[in-house]
């Protein structure tokens, strides 16, 4: 099958090259006698990338520390389930479905993935496999960070990070629409599809302060100085949420929470349910070929949103 590659660490996305591995079918499911116990395997139809995935550490060594390369990345998906291992269940041959695939394990941009039959939910009909794709890794992160680290309530404010970005627009949706206050930030350019997106407010962060800033709940994720910065605008009783890695500053009196998303099916029906009924909208900047694909993740001009790659027309 035809797939992007990555050997290098060094190289990040200018590596990326388009290669032939093996197609991963039913009968090498059975062959390998319960290893895939759980596993289906998928024909990918849309396939997402998160930007700095080359720097993680899952990209390039297997569950037991192992070299893994030639890895292929992309961990969100959305397509076509053409095999069931033993003990894979809820799913059928036939079904379209989306969802994350692990993390140390070969991902997404290819024609073919083997993925855990729990870490998918069905797709509906009514819903492009680029959506699916485009809604999977930013959905699951915004609801989990929202509902299950922030225990977001409605009638509460939350600072919302990067709010123009992939996961911070679907962040800035599902706050409001779940009754909350939501102040976005970014850079100054951003401040029109932050309020497009529902936010209610902006903080332009290359020019206005945090300071005098007070909320229920901070959705981080950018670390570093502005997450530091980020502890003191929680109130008390207060949390802040990132997916930037350990923070560096906590809340005087309040939790902070680090937490990388796990795919999950009922999360996933939440999330959409809730584009079908035109709740959320997908931020998607590009769609490209599996062929156009490394030309997608090494543009000359930043891309706004996510590049979803459509691995079959
Ligand atoms: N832990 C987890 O489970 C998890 C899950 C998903 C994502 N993440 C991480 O979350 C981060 C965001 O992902 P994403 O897909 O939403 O990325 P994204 O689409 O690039 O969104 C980031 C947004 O923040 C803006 N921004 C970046 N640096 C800024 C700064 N210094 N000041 C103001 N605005 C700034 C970006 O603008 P520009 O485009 O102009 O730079 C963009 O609008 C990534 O680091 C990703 O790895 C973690």
């Amino acid at each position: 099958m035809k797939a992007i590659v990555v050997t290098d660490r060094a190289a990040g996305t200018a590596g990326m090259t388009l290669a032939e591995r093996p197609e991963p079918d039913a009968a090498m499911l059975a062959s390998l006698e319960g290893a895939n116990y759980g596993d289906v395997v998928v024909e990918v139809h849309a396939s997402g990338f998160t930007g700095n995935e080359l720097e993680w550490p899952s990209t390039w060594i297997d569950r037991l520390g192992r070299d893994r390369t030639p890895s292929i990345p992309g961990h969100e998906v959305a397509g076509v389930v053409t095999a069931l291992s033993y003990g894979a269940t809820g799913l059928s041959v036939g079904q379209r479905v989306f969802g994350l695939t692990d993390w140390t394990r070969d991902g997404t941009m290819a024609e073919y993935v083997v993925v855990e039959a729990r870490n998918l939910a069905p797709l509906p009909g009514d819903l492009d496999f680029t959506v699916g794709a485009g809604v999977a890794m930013t959905g699951l992160t915004a609801w989990q960070g929202l509902f299950e680290h922030g225990r977001l309530r409605a009638g509460e404010s939350v600072l919302v990070h990067g709010a123009a970005g992939a996961v911070g627009s679907m962040a800035t949706q599902l706050a409001r629409e779940a009754g909350a206050y939501v102040i976005g930030t970014g850079r100054a350019a951003h401040r029109q599809t932050a309020l497009d997106f529902g936010a209610q407010e902006f903080v332009d962060l290359e020019n206005d302060s945090l300071e005098g800033v007070g909320v229920d709940l901070v959705f981080d994720v950018f670390g570093g100085d502005i997450g530091k910065r980020s502890a003191g605008v929680v109130r008390a009783g207060g949390t802040l949420v990132t997916v930037a890695g350990p923070p560096e500053a906590r809340p005087a009196d309040g939790l902070a929470v680090d937490f990388v998303v796990v795919s999950d099916r009922a999360h996933l029906g939440e999330i959409a349910q809730r584009v079908r009924d035109g709740r959320v909208r997908t931020n998607i900047g590009k769609v490209a070929t599996l062929d156009d694909a490394v030309a997608a993740f090494n543009p000359t001009e930043r891309i706004k949103g996510k590049t979803i790659i459509r691995v079959r027309p």
